[in-house]
């Protein structure tokens, strides 16, 4: 029986879209570097689907039909780079080799442009959903080329998730824009995960509101305009109890949050394209604070707050509420930004009605706002900004004073929103008349000769500041 995908790399992953491939009724080969996961996978769980058993990549490569499908599923980094070059003498021209992981976008564009040349088609995929997307249906983020999408989209459509019946996978571009796509998702997935974070400790450090209680009030706001995926889990993690201290979860668990990268890369990436995902950066920021055990140490024995006591105003949750709608929004819309300054520098046709409809379902920040997103870049006059889009212009809007009361009275008691707060003033700058990057232009000016522009006189200018500070007409050398 000749298969019609392999997958190498079957940790829980690797496993889990195998299984879900074989469940969905293809016949899926397997490979692992060491034959006991291949085996433990198989006496598992062989009964869901046709399994074909490889102890070698060559039994692999062999026991697929043509064009080769190969979906690998290890480490981003170094790991896919080895087994891409034991895969790479065994392929014919034609074959498809699919990197499913969080890779880095740049190493995909890489790879992707060694193998074109041996004829081999590199496709890099982004899955998001966690393990339970993977072997349930994952929201999937195909780049590469449009030909490799032909004899690989069908199958991925199929094991993806659905959303009112349409499928969470479509081709998002060339050469690295899946893992360009997924990038950005993790990004926002930060952010949102962070504004979260932020409500939590003003509802329970200003308000008092313990984490059960929390709990049914996050689980209330799921049943409107912030119903998502992550305020459903964050209600489940406030009702924990840690069965050894009778104690919340919340409580017993060390406030240093981990990262793998992705959310790192995704700021990295924005600053090399000039793209001001503020919010993203800043959540980013949030998890290595945290993270600074020891400064943090000191900085509770010697840093002084004066805190002023504020009477927390009525309706602080609502408030509260706002605030992490408009915050989440701008996440958001700083995310899709920064893809619409990618799709420039890199060339890729990316369409955001597209992206954000495949993020509908099965992804990590899978939300009931992603839908009105979607129709908001659909048609002829899409936005510059998701904010200008009317629907949106006018819920943020609406969110506006509750944001302001809201960080102002993080701000009076100490309490940092830095997700919050940075969307606030990323919101305001967009909106403000003038900003102060005119003293700025004068700043650089004066000590660089870096020139300006004028408002009322086109070209460039300069002004002799160590002289008569006459102006002068000069070249542009920014
Ligand atoms: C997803 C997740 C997934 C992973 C994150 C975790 O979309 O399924 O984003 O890819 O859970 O990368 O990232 P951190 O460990 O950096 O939080």
């Amino acid at each position: 029986m000749s298969a019609q995908i392999g997958v190498t790399g079957l940790a829980v992953m690797g496993a889990n879209l195998a299984r879900n491939l074989a469940r969905n009724g293809y016949t899926v080969a397997l490979h692992n570097r060491s034959v006991e996961k291949t085996d433990a996978l198989l006496a598992k769980h062989g009964d869901e689907g046709d399994f074909v058993r490889t102890e070698t990549l060559q039994e692999l490569v062999d026991s697929l039909e043509k064009p080769r499908r190969v979906l690998i599923m290890v480490k981003a980094g170094a790991p896919v780079d080895a087994v891409v070059d034991q895969l790479v003498p065994l392929l014919e021209e034609g074959d498809i080799v699919i990197d499913a992981g969080n890779s880095h976008y740049a190493d995909t564009r890489r790879r992707e442009a060694a193998l074109a040349e041996k004829g081999l088609h590199f496709v890099g995929v982004g899955v998001s959903g966690g393990e339970e997307g993977a072997l349930n249906g994952p929201s999937i983020m195909p780049g590469g080329s449009k030909k490799s999408y032909e004899a690989l989209g069908p199958m991925l459509e199929k094991i993806s998730a659905k959303a009112d019946g349409e499928p969470c996978c479509a081709w998002v571009g060339t050469d690295g824009a899946g893992h360009f796509v997924k990038m950005v998702h993790n990004g926002i997935e930060y952010a949102d995960m962070q504004v979260i974070g932020e409500a939590y400790d003003l509802l329970r450090s200003a308000a008092g509101i313990e984490p059960a209680e929390q709990s049914e009030i996050f689980a209330e706001w799921n049943k409107g305009e912030l119903s998502s995926f992550l305020i459903e889990i964050t209600a489940q993690v406030l009702a924990h109890v840690d069965a050894k201290t009778g104690k919340p979860f919340v409580d017993v668990v060390v406030d240093a949050a981990g990262q793998k990268g992705t959310g790192r890369w995704t700021v990295q990436s924005a600053l090399d394209l000039g793209s001001p995902v503020s919010g993203i950066a800043e959540s980013v920021f949030a998890r290595g604070i945290s993270s600074q055990a020891e400064q943090r140490a000191i900085a509770q024995e010697t840093l002084a707050g004066h805190e002023a006591s504020v009477e927390v105003p009525d309706g602080f949750v609502e408030d509260v509420r706002q605030a992490l709608y408009a915050s989440k929004l701008v996440s958001y819309a700083q995310g899709l930004d920064m893809l619409g300054s990618a799709a420039k520098e890199y060339g890729w046709d990316l369409k955001l009605d597209e992206i954000a409809s495949l993020w509908r379902a099965g992804c990590i920040i899978r939300a009931a706002l992603l839908k009105d997103i979607t129709a908001a870049y659909k048609g002829d006059s899409k936005p510059a900004n998701l904010l200008f889009a009317p629907a949106f212009a006018e819920s943020i809007a609406a969110a506006v004073p509750a944001w302001r009361r809201v960080v102002a009275t993080a701000v009076q008691l100490g309490i940092p929103v830095p997700v919050f707060s940075s969307s606030l003033a990323y919101y305001d700058a967009l909106r403000r008349k003038r900003l102060p990057a005119a003293v700025v232009q004068g700043q650089r000016d004066l000590f660089g000769a870096h020139t300006y522009q004028r408002v009322d006189t086109e070209g460039t200018f300069h002004t002799l500041w160590g002289e008569d500070r006459s102006e002068i007409s000069a070249v542009d050398t920014h």
